[in-house]
């Protein structure tokens, strides 16, 4: 027994020095360190030791394996630093390990994006609270009583008075309360809404709501942004459309189209055979919105628009479910 643990030492030492890779530190692991090695079948024969020699050779026994252990774990170090291990000389030729730093998440660089293009227009970017209450967010935004958008169905609320907004328009008259005019800003932030989530919506989402007042702004102002904005964003040679629509705080309203730019407007899935593609909502202030903020609507006037950063975005990438963009799944996160 004794001579046998001599000879597997002698042998490990030899080994050991023979291993050039980690592939070969796995080999050297199973043969003699694993459960079912050499070392372990020694202990197993332990048993047929005399009851006198055996606490000798017992701690031979856990000297051996305690000394292949740390040959091994020495021999791993020096592999894994991409050591030589002849010469103990690391290889600075060697390629660095590539280490991963994380990305912008496609959200964050759309809205990145969006806030540029506004920012040289001279708009400010401001932010306003997630919770909300119904007079910011309905109320001042003359959202009569009975409207549906504060049905239950739409809306998350924390109580009678206190909710989780559901769109970034309060913030509107939050920018109009403290600041006089000219206001010129846009605003980003999370939207709330309690809806079935699906491939297409979910509970939370972003917008970027823009706000513009100042004496005498009209409705071509609104189109030229609107249409300058767009430019930058999708390409240049994009054709648009304004489509009437409602919205309570703004009059007229309207929605902003642009050519699908995955069919170039011959129709197809994403367009719904249509050619067209919704981007945004927006309209000139209503005058009722300046009497909940003290503006003079005799003398003022403005546009606001607001638009789904989530949709821009799935449509940019060709991404089919919103829900990807909440996971913070690094094999989607990575791609972008
Ligand atoms: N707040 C509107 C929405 O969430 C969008 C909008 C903003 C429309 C500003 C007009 C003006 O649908």
């Amino acid at each position: 027994m004794k001579e046998k643990i001599e000879e597997l030492k002698k042998l490990t030492e030899v080994e050991i020095a023979n291993c050039k890779s980690l592939t070969d530190l796995e080999s050297f692991r199973i043969k003699y360190l694993a459960r079912k090695g050499s070392i372990a079948e020694l202990f197993d024969t332990l048993k047929n030791v005399s009851p006198e020699e055996r606490p000798v050779v017992g701690k031979a026994l856990n000297e051996l394996r305690s000394n292949t252990q740390r040959l091994f774990d020495e021999r791993k170090v020096l592999l894994e630093m991409s050591v030589n291990v002849e010469t103990k000389i690391v290889d600075l030729t060697l390629p660095g390990r590539r280490r991963w730093i994380g990305s912008l998440h496609p959200i964050t660089q759309t809205l990145n994006e969006i806030k540029n293009i506004f920012f040289r227009m001279g708009f400010d970017v401001v932010f306003g609270p997630e919770i909300e209450d119904d007079y910011h967010n309905f109320e001042a935004l003359n959202f009569p009583p009975d409207h549906p958008a504060r049905d239950m169905q739409d809306t998350f609320f924390i109580s009678e008075n206190v909710l989780l907004r559901t769109h970034t328009s309060p913030v509107q008259i939050r920018v109009m309360e403290t600041q006089k005019p000219p206001v010129r800003v846009i605003v980003p932030g999370r939207v709330y809404r309690n809806e079935a989530i699906s491939a297409r919506s979910y509970c939370l989402f972003h917008q970027v709501e823009g706000l513009y007042i100042d004496e005498g702004v009209t409705f071509s102002e609104l189109k030229g942004t609107l249409v300058a904005f767009a430019k930058q964003f999708y390409s240049s040679s994009i054709k648009f459309r304004f489509r009437p629509s409602f919205f309570p705080f703004t009059e007229p309203s309207a929605e902003m189209d642009i050519t699908c730019f995955l069919c170039s407007g011959k129709g197809c899935r994403v367009c719904k055979q249509s050619g067209w593609l919704e981007i945004l909502g927006c309209g000139m202030v209503d005058p009722n919105v300046y009497k909940f903020v003290g503006y003079d609507s005799e003398k003022l006037s403005g546009y606001a628009f607001g638009m789904g950063i989530e949709r821009i975005t799935m449509l940019r990438y060709g991404i089919d479910d919103i829900r990807i963009l909440f996971d913070n799944d690094v094999r989607f996160l990575k791609q972008f």
